[in-house]
């Protein structure tokens, strides 16, 4: 029985433990960290969403899971899937990974899926490669796969290229594949931003439904807090390539600790009236390519004083599992 299985028929076990992960890359012959020494673990079965605004370093922190960092990026630090030590991992070891470990889906269905090959082939392709089926058995797994995640007529979608599907099929059908080998972990890159609110609802339902049904673990990555507080058991706040909060959903929203933290959800559509309560937080997240000293929000909070811009507060623990970095957390 392969480990990942394993992992799955464990209630509990950490399908996903990412330890102090950096990610470094050399502008002008610096070093600059877009990911900044992030830690946080998913049992299967459990969704993590990760949280922040454009540039925070979430996509290099899923990439970095997936091993598909860019070639020029330095990854330190330790990820293990489903209990395998990836970080130095030789390529080979992540190409049998990817897939079946870890499997991601992305913002744009058309990136990931191969516009000149059907939706039944892609499939099968996987399933071939992972699990050694033959073609013609991996084609029937490629039907049902399709109709696990809801495409109508799945015999006739299989044969389809992926331009002909819309976009909610192309992204249930890019689910169909992620899942295909029933990996430990998924990836979820933004999966529902560029779909309408009732295909995004949808979506949404379709991750939680494969989720009982397969046991994986979910890293779930929006800008949106709101969509974030759809699906995540747990959360994980970043801002400029660290992580400033990390808590369980309802304690988070329930009583948020971090100054950003605060603000992203006074951000929130107001649900009686639809509309956001305040307009968002002032400035803008600031370029890591310059020498940080001190607190990276600092220049956006209210709070900040000479020690904030002095100090960088680190991560610490103030109550079960709330991990705040705020050197004000009781003001
Ligand atoms: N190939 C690259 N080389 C160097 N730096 C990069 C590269 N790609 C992204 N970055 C930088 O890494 C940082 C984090 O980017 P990332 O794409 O992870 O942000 P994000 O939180 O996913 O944002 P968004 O919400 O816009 O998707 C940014 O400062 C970005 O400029
Ligand atoms: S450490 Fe200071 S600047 Fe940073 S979030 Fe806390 S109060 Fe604001
Ligand atoms: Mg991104």
């Amino acid at each position: 029985m392969s480990q990942k299985l394993a992992m799955q028929e464990v209630p509990g076990a950490l399908a996903l433990e990412v330890t102090d992960l950096t990610v470094a890359f050399e502008k002008q012959g610096r070093r600059v960290e877009v990911v900044s020494g992030v830690s946080f673990s998913i049992a299967a079965g459990r969704t993590l969403g990760v949280v922040g605004e454009s540039g925070c370093g979430k996509t290099m922190t899923s990439l970095a899971v997936m091993g598909l960092t860019p070639a020029h990026g330095l990854v330190s630090g330790s990820i293990r899937l489903a209990g395998q030590e990836m970080v130095g991992a030789p390529e080979r070891v992540w190409e049998d990974s990817r897939g079946a470990r870890a499997a991601m889906v992305f913002q744009e269905p058309m990136s990931a899926l191969n516009p000149v090959m059907t939706i039944g082939r892609q499939i099968a392709e996987v399933l071939v490669r992972h699990r050694r089926m033959r073609w013609r058995e991996a084609h029937e797994h490629a039907v049902e796969a399709l109709a696990s995640v809801g495409i109508p007529s799945p015999g006739l979608r299989a044969k389809d290229y992926p331009h002909r599907l819309s976009g909610g099929m192309r992204q249930r059908a890019m689910i169909a594949i992620a899942l295909a080998c029933r990996p430990a972990v998924l990836v979820a890159d933004e999966p529902t931003t560029a779909l309408d609110v009732t295909i995004q609802a949808q979506v949404l339902d379709l991750m939680v439904e494969m989720q009982e049904r397969l046991g994986m673990a979910i890293q779930f990555i929006s800008h949106n807090l709101a969509v974030i507080s759809e699906i995540a058991d747990e959360i994980v706040v970043m801002y400029a390539g660290k992580v400033v909060e990390k808590a369980q959903a309802d304690d988070l929203f329930n009583a948020p600790l971090h100054p950003y933290t605060r603000g992203l959800i006074e951000t929130l559509p107001d649900p009686q009236r639809r509309v956001a309560r305040l307009p968002v937080i002032p400035g803008a997240v600031p370029k890591l390519d310059v020498d940080f000293q001190g607190c990276r929000f600092a220049g956006r909070c209210r709070l900040a004083d000479d020690h904030c811009r002095a100090v960088s507060p680190s991560l610490e623990l103030h109550g079960a599992g709330h991990w705040v970095a705020c050197h004000k957390v009781d003001v």
